[in-house]
């Protein structure tokens, strides 16, 4: 059992943990499957959190019996066609758009020298970042046109421990989706799930949202984990 003294870095998820973008992806997500005509479920907004721009539409369109009407090049168009969407949606974001607590939890990481990076699978994490006026915090980031697999694959954080030159066993992975609580358990990282604990059932720890993310909170946790 990893004792907090061992945690050396953090690898973010972006959307849904440090910004409520995760709610902008549903918007454009749910505009195109509307227009699409697949019925829009919770559920299917959920299984969608965390999944690579087309991953998504192979499922919105795997979800609609829709799989195999598509070519190729009409995927891609509306695949662009939901980033338009999200992208105008995010257009008058700032750093009213990050969720409670997570400046303060980011500076103290920093302040308590812990190493941090992004494992995001958004290709618009640059641009987020930069609105949210945190990009300062992230050098270390995973470009997501570089992997092989997306999430629930362990690849992206098991690449966000890499590029801090840390074992996974030293880093704590944030994460808000069920896709990437899999990827952090996968990592052999310590998973921290922010939301709902049905959903992120599998993860180590749980905080049911943002403003509970403290150093305090995490050490508490984990000393309890390995008194059980
Ligand atoms: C994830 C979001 O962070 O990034 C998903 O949770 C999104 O909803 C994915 O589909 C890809 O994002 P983008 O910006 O590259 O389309
Ligand atoms: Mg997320």
């Amino acid at each position: 059992m990893v004792k907090f003294e061992q945690i050396k870095g953090f690898v973010f998820d972006l959307d849904g943990v440090i910004a409520d973008t995760s709610i902008y992806h549903g918007k454009a997500w749910h505009q195109l499957a509307d227009e699409l005509g697949v019925t829009w479920t919770e559920q299917l907004g959920n299984d969608l959190k965390g999944v690579s721009r087309m991953d998504s539409l192979e499922l919105i369109l795997k979800t609609g019996g829709k799989e195999n009407d598509y070519t190729l090049e009409e995927k891609e168009k509306y695949a662009a066609e939901k980033n338009t969407n999200y992208l105008n949606l995010l257009k008058d974001m700032d750093q009213s758009a990050i969720l409670p607590g997570m400046a303060d939890f980011i500076r103290s990481l920093e302040e308590h020298d812990y190493k941090l990076s992004l494992a995001s699978a958004s290709k618009n994490s640059p641009l987020v970042l930069e609105q949210l006026g945190l990009a300062q915090y992230f050098k270390n980031r995973i470009d997501p046109s570089t992997l092989k697999h997306g999430k629930p694959d362990p690849e992206i954080f098991a690449r966000g421990a890499e590029v801090l030159g840390l074992k996974p066993e030293e880093c704590i992975g944030l994460e808000d989706a069920s896709a990437g609580v899999k990827s952090i358990n996968g990592a052999g990282e310590l998973s921290v799930g922010i939301g709902d604990p049905e959903i992120l059932h599998e993860a180590d720890i749980n905080f049911t949202d943002t403003s509970q993310v403290t150093l305090d909170n995490i050490k508490k946790a984990m000393d309890v984990m390995e008194m059980s």
